[in-house]
């Protein structure tokens, strides 16, 4: 691990709770991340790193906050978290599972998730356990005791964790067990204290910090006014990467997940508005709750941990153009609400504009933000209140940031949607799209009546395929209209080859995905990829 010391930029106070107990860190550097703290300045030497990007889950590390007095826990990558987004939470690494020693010479009693790990010989040279057993530590919490686990469950939530030596089958099998095992005296997390703690952590006052964790969505606005330059995070599981691997350092961090207001899924009656702090997690949760057929989609985002810490507005603003989620939003019309602070007489207020989302980027990970603007929502129209006949390529000025009325949906109430994301990656789990393709279309007596399609992994940008949208308005759904407007996708981008994948297989599988969402709109499920030929083989 490069030493980052806490040399040159200047430093402040991080504080967390650990086994119940508040702990205070002074001058911790804003780009400083939870492992370096962890490891070299606590020395709690168990959490490892491994690949340092967020990818192999040897650090994670399980963090807690009280919501309604009760604890919620998060299995997280400490590797690229950077330490200050952790300020007034609870902190548990490996050291803190298993029961203090009793007598000289004897073993700690082990906590279920450990002793499920050794009795179904989980871990061989061990240097990934520490973090698979975090992982189990989360969903024992989360599970009120490791009770209910399904191995479909603990694949999902163990997704962000590799293993070189044991396999996966014996670790499944302890994720399985743990709920049947005593909790021994000791061990486990004394609940009643830890949420005195944490009550006791006051919200840090963001003056002229060189960490902004504010609060308030004013105050977020405020900042970054004042702060033009200031690195903006969220989940940091992008910006983590540019720290532990580009080696960039931050003078100062403006970090948008505290704010209360960004905090929140609203639900209204023609759309769903996604504040920039929600979690990938519970982003996707709110947008499979509309639309079921999301839920693998949203399982194959990233592994848990990454998703935990990570924010859809994070994936939006970035701006990748193999970024997975804006596919699927471009797909189903969502836009974007942009704000900032706007000085008046009489002090200031929020200033807001929305747009479509296609319409936020303007090449190779740029967009039309402006130095003090920050994306606060991301809209998603509700099944059948589709937004894409509004004319393309115009801004909007939103009638309220997050609610209020929606002059630009459309559709019938109650139309059927037929809706399918296809995401085509090396690795089925924590892996990027090579390809990404998005569909989302509305029939009529079988015409279509309204398509719309975003494609990721083809084009500068994640892109709307306009022209394949064209050419199957107004078409019967048919094989023929299909293979049509699978030759107009095909010639619609052209991707570059990279180490993901080259053009041509890009094109040929984009154009292979149109013709998948073809056949599955004809009933075919669970298509056999061995046996299956493409309509072009067909005819
Ligand atoms: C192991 C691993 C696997 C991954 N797998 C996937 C995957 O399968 N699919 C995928 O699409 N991505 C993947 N990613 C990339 C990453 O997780 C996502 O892009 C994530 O959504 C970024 O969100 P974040 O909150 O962590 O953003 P951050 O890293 O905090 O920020 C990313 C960028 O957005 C800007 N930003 C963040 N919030 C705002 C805001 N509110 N307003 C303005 N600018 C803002 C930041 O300044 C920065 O430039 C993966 C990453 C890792 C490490
Ligand atoms: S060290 Fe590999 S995910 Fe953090
Ligand atoms: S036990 Fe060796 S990597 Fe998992």
């Amino acid at each position: 691990m490069l030493a980052r010391m806490n040399s040159k930029i200047s430093a402040q106070t991080l504080r967390f709770v650990r086994r119940g107990q508040p702990l205070a860190l002074h001058h911790v550097a804003p780009d400083r991340t939870l492992l370096e703290v962890l490891r070299e300045d606590l020395h709690l030497t168990a959490t490892k790193e491994g690949c340092g990007e967020g990818d192999c889950g040897a650090c994670t590390v399980v963090l807690a906050q009280a919501v309604n007095g009760q604890l919620q826990y998060q299995a997280i990558n400490s590797c690229i978290r950077l330490a200050h987004s952790v300020d007034g939470m609870a902190v548990f690494t490996a050291e803190d599972l298993s029961a203090p020693t009793l007598k000289a010479g004897a073993s700690p009693d082990l906590h279920p998730c450990q002793e499920a790990m050794v009795q179904c010989h989980g871990s061989q040279c061990g240097f990934c356990t520490p973090g698979f057993v975090m992982s189990l530590f989360g969903m024992y919490q989360n599970s009120g005791g490791g009770q209910g686990i399904t191995r479909e469950q603990a694949q999902v939530d163990l997704s962000g964790n590799l293993c070189r030596c044991t396999g996966y089958r014996p670790i499944l099998d302890a994720a399985e067990k743990m709920g049947n095992l005593p909790l021994p005296d000791g061990c486990g997390v004394d609940e009643a204290a830890t949420v005195a703690a944490l009550k006791a952590l006051k919200p840090r006052q963001n003056g002229d910090e060189n960490y902004l964790r504010p609060t308030t969505l004013a105050a977020l606005l405020q900042a970054r006014t004042a702060h033009p330059k200031a690195q903006v995070v969220a989940g940091c599981t992008d910006v983590g990467l540019w720290v532990t691997k580009l080696h960039k350092r931050f003078d100062r961090v403006l970090d948008v997940t505290a704010v209360r207001e960004l905090q929140r899924v609203e639900t209204y009656p023609h759309h769903i508005a996604i504040g920039a702090a929600v979690s990938l997690t519970e982003a996707f949760a709110a947008l499979v709750k509309e639309r079921p057929q999301l839920k693998t989609f949203g399982q194959r985002f990233a592994g848990l941990p990454v998703r935990n810490s990570g924010t859809l507005g994070g994936n939006v603003a970035n701006g990748s153009p193999i970024g997975d989620s804006m596919p699927l939003l471009i797909a189903l019309g969502a836009s974007v609400v942009l704000m900032r602070w706007k000085k008046t007489a009489a002090g200031g207020e929020i200033a807001h504009r929305e747009l479509l989302l296609e319409d936020l980027y303007t090449g190779y990970r740029t967009n039309v933000m402006r130095a003090d603007e920050l994306l606060c929502w991301i809209k998603v129209p509700r099944p059948g209140r589709h937004a894409s006949s509004a004319a393309p390529g115009r801004l909007k000025q939103a009638s309220a940031p997050s609610g209020g009325s929606e002059p630009n949906a459309v559709g019938s109430v109650g139309a059927e949607e037929l809706m399918r994301v296809y995401k085509i990656s090396k690795r089925f789990d924590d892996d990027i799209s090579a390809v990404c393709l998005a569909i989302q279309m509305t029939l009529n007596d079988g015409v279509v009546q309204q398509v719309s399609i975003g494609a990721g992994g083809v084009a500068a940008t994640p892109a709307r395929a306009r022209q394949t949208e064209a050419a199957l308005r107004g078409q019967p759904w048919s094989a023929d209209t299909v293979m049509a407007a699978t030759a107009v996708l095909r010639a619609e981008f052209q991707p570059i080859s990279d180490m993901r994948a080259s053009a041509t297989y890009r094109q040929t599988v984009l154009g292979n995905l149109l013709q998948r969402f073809w056949l599955e709109s004809q009933g075919l499920q669970g298509i056999n990829l061995e046996s299956l030929k493409t309509l072009e083989a067909l005819s």
